[in-house]
């Protein structure tokens, strides 16, 4: 048993971190565990963790699983969860009360809790407490050893919790079995050592480690060789990407290059204003394949609560941030993320986000309302706004939001833009679907050979959340 544990999660270690391109083995005997059994993981969260169930999917793989979309009919099921917000939290523990049923049916199921929130001592606790019915519990730094932890609990049939609490060294070969035939994530660094104060993140994911570029760039010349159309370079803070590593080499320098391994699309998640460079700004406008997409999470307009939350920019850095990006970059989108009713933020200080809003005008926004994590420093501020305060705050920076980005949109209504078609539309399986290089959803009207491709599509109409548009030409990138 390896129990995490808060204080160790929050040291940050000098030991410097090695690259391992050999740790991830799984053993022969191992190879066949899943021989004629099938697991279905269930994700909750960001990008990193949907990435990461891409490797895990690839695991299992490894050990003769294979991949079933139903729940109930599962050998093994994984729950990959999230610890951002409490609600994420509680839907976890619903669906851990829903799979107890399904154990107590077919007990002979494998199921395991792994991601963000078995890094979280209180929820391993509880697990221990009230769940230990489960099988295992294994944490975001040892995704790599999955066989043995499995195979532990399979040997000894009870519980076996293996999280580390802090995180490791970087493993290069762990295997991915990607969703997308035509988009993938690439980590370019993990953990984050911003410690804003409201932020469970640095917790669970450990100190900044960013991958060695070649490694990267590795990565990307396999997937255009694939066929790949597009890229995600993934990490907390990618902005800082290379500041922990001893070679002069940062995030400019890495988006060139991945640009250069000609990708026909790169686009990176997610910016900190802070670390937001002129150069950075410069290298997105010289590559055509650079998507011109930026999400640039604003979290409050009030410089006083920007300062409490630690974030280290104000709300006029953050706007002479944004005016510098859209004059260098008119066509780009700029998306954000925007919490309300942290600890005493005060009407005023709401009003100083909404004026915010009202100078951006962003393409779209991600709204939360602050929500307490154990052991971060702003769950133990003082909170006196009122909850009914904190969703009358969230109803009305929705609205506004909702209203930008609507007009954001209306901009594009008769224009030609490129558009990645990824499929069939959800809504209407008689048309397509993609997005544009601003990360816009488009449905279309168009033949399906066009599917994996970039093409020129007409925008005919406009809704708050979607475009309608039509295939007109092919696109020839510059
Ligand atoms: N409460 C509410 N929102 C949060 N976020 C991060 N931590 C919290 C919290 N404790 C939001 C931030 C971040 C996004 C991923 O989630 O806006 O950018
Ligand atoms: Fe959390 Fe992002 Fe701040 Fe890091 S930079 S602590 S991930 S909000």
């Amino acid at each position: 048993m390896n129990l995490p544990n808060l204080m160790e999660a929050k040291k940050r270690q000098s030991k410097e971190v090695l690259t391992k391109t050999n740790a991830y083995i799984v053993e022969h005997e191992l190879k066949n565990l899943g021989l004629n059994k099938t697991y279905y993981i269930k994700t909750y969260g960001c990008q990193m963790n949907e990435h990461d169930t891409e490797n895990i999917k690839a695991i299992l793989e490894d050990m003769s699983f294979m991949e079933c979309d139903n729940m109930e009919q599962a050998d093994l099921i994984l729950l990959n969860t999230c610890a951002i917000r409490e609600n994420a939290h509680n839907k976890v523990f619903g669906m851990i009360g829903r799979i107890k049923n399904l154990k107590a049916r077919r007990p002979n199921i494998i199921v395991g809790l792994c991601g963000c929130m078995a890094q979280e001592e209180i929820v391993v606790e509880e697990i221990m407490k009230k769940h230990d019915w489960l099988d295992i519990v294994f944490g975001t730094h040892n995704i790599y050893n999955l066989p043995h932890i499995l195979a532990k609990s399979l040997n000894k049939k009870k519980l076996e919790v293996d999280v580390l609490s802090c995180e490791g060294d970087i493993i290069e070969n762990i295997p991915v079995k990607r969703d997308s035939k035509y988009k993938a994530w690439v980590n370019i660094m993990y953990g984050c050592d911003k410690f804003c104060t409201y932020c469970i993140v640095p917790y669970t994911r450990g100190k900044q480690r960013s991958r060695m570029p070649e490694h990267i760039l590795n990565e990307v010349k396999e997937l255009v060789f694939d066929g790949y159309k597009e890229v995600t370079l993934l990490g907390q803070n990618v902005n800082a990407y290379g500041k922990d590593l001893n070679i002069n080499y940062k995030m400019e320098n890495l988006l060139e290059d991945v640009a250069k391994t000609g990708i026909e699309r790169v686009r990176f998640v997610t910016s900190h204003p802070w670390d937001f460079t002129d150069n950075m700004i410069k290298t997105i406008k010289d590559n055509k394949n650079i998507m011109p997409y930026i999400h640039l999470p604003l979290q409050s307009g009030s410089s006083r609560i920007l300062k409490l939350m630690g974030r280290r920019y104000t709300k006029e850095s953050y706007l002479e941030l944004y005016k510098k990006i859209k004059e260098a970059l008119p066509y780009s989108s700029i998306t954000t993320d925007i919490i309300v009713g942290f600890p005493g933020e005060s009407e005023e200080d709401f009003l100083e986000t909404l004026d915010v809003v009202n100078q951006c005008k962003f393409d779209s926004a991600y709204t939360f309302i602050f929500s307490p994590r154990v052991g971060t420093p702003a769950a133990k501020m003082k909170d006196d706004v009122s909850l009914d305060e904190k969703n009358n705050r969230l109803q009305r920076l929705n609205s506004l939001i909702n209203q930008y980005s609507k007009e954001a949109n209306d901009k594009y209504l008769n224009k030609v833009v490129p558009v990645l078609i990824e499929g069939y539309s959800e809504k209407d399986n008689h048309k397509l679907m993609g997005y544009t290089d601003t990360m816009k959803l488009v449905n279309i009207v168009g033949d399906s050979q066009n599917i994996g491709k970039i093409v020129n599509v007409k925008i005919q109409e406009i809704k708050t959340w979607s475009m309608d548009g039509e295939i007109v030409s092919d696109y020839i990138s510059v």
